[in-house]
């Protein structure tokens, strides 16, 4: 990404405020964060971020928007603007009470997102067989889920890929969505499920008190989701079992009994072959 004129080099009054599965955020003292990569991130998944980022913004989807690339020491970093205030999954444990309301918005804004045009993004569908080819499923359980993957409608809709309550911001302007580094044009069914098992079994507790608030949270931004977009439960039916399968590939091991019989669920309900 070209640096806009403007731009001139971070600050060196630097704070570290939060660190992802990606990157550390550092806070400058001009109103802007600076992302700072880890080594193990690609190129593309950088220039991807920003982009995609970027692209949501000006397409009207509450975002924060990269403004330049901006390396420090031989790290590669994002600058962005200082969003005030706590990711949605911190404000929830402030406000526990509100958590309805709260999921009902997050998914309102990701059926407005799935409104979007992705532009040049990376297709989704290609993204998906990827991952179940390289991931560990048996051979004809993969070869069945990408033939079913094939047949299913493509779409070219802004799809964010890591939808989850890390990466949703409460500030005073409202929530803003960040971390686009997964973003891709797709279906928004296949959004909405990978959406619904991040809730459920994605990094984060997993006590049994949490899964059942996890379980209770993913079937409300199901409900408020479907609710608000033209998209209807079969639609989600029929994504679930590839986006679950190509999850397969890169999962963290939490839940991972529950996750295997959510998948093979999926799997069945869409008359496709089981895992063992
Ligand atoms: N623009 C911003 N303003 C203020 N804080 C931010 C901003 N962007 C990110 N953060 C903080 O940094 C944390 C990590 O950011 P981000 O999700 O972009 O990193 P990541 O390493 O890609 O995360 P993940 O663990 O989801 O891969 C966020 O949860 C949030 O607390
Ligand atoms: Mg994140």
């Amino acid at each position: 990404m070209d640096l806009p004129p403007h731009f001139h080099a971070a600050s060196k009054t630097m704070r570290f405020i939060a660190r992802g599965a990606s990157a550390e955020l550092f806070a400058l003292d001009d109103g802007r964060v600076l992302k700072l990569f880890r080594e193990s991130v690609s190129d593309e998944m950088i220039a991807r971020e920003a982009a995609a980022s970027l692209h949501a913004s000006s397409c009207g989807v509450p975002a924060a928007a990269a403004i330049g690339r901006h390396d420090l020491d031989g790290r590669r970093g994002i600058l962005y603007p200082h969003l005030d205030g706590a990711t949605m999954m911190d404000w929830i444990r402030c406000n526990p009470l509100r958590a309805g309301w709260a999921l009902d918005q997050m998914a309102a804004i990701h059926s407005a997102m799935h409104a979007v045009s992705a532009g040049s993004l990376r297709s989704l569908k290609q993204v998906l067989a990827t991952d179940i080819a390289y991931g560990p499923a048996p051979i004809v359980v993969q070869q069945a889920a990408i033939a079913h993957l094939e047949a299913l409608p493509d779409e070219d809709r802004l799809t964010h890929g890591d939808f989850h309550l890390g990466n949703v911001m409460m500030t005073p302007q409202g929530m803003m969505v960040i971390d686009w580094s997964k973003a891709a044009a797709g279906h928004p069914a296949a959004d909405a499920v990978r959406c619904e098992m991040l809730m459920r079994f994605g990094i984060g507790p997993s006590d049994w008190v949490t899964n059942l608030w996890r379980d209770w949270a993913a079937l409300r931004l199901n409900k408020a989701y479907l609710a608000s977009s033209a998209i209807t439960r079969r639609e989600l039916d029929m994504w679930r079992p590839v986006v679950a399968l190509a999850w397969l590939r890169a999962r963290n091991a939490s839940r991972t009994s529950s996750f295997l019989r959510y998948l093979n669920k999926a799997l069945r309900q869409a008359g496709l072959p089981t895992l063992p």
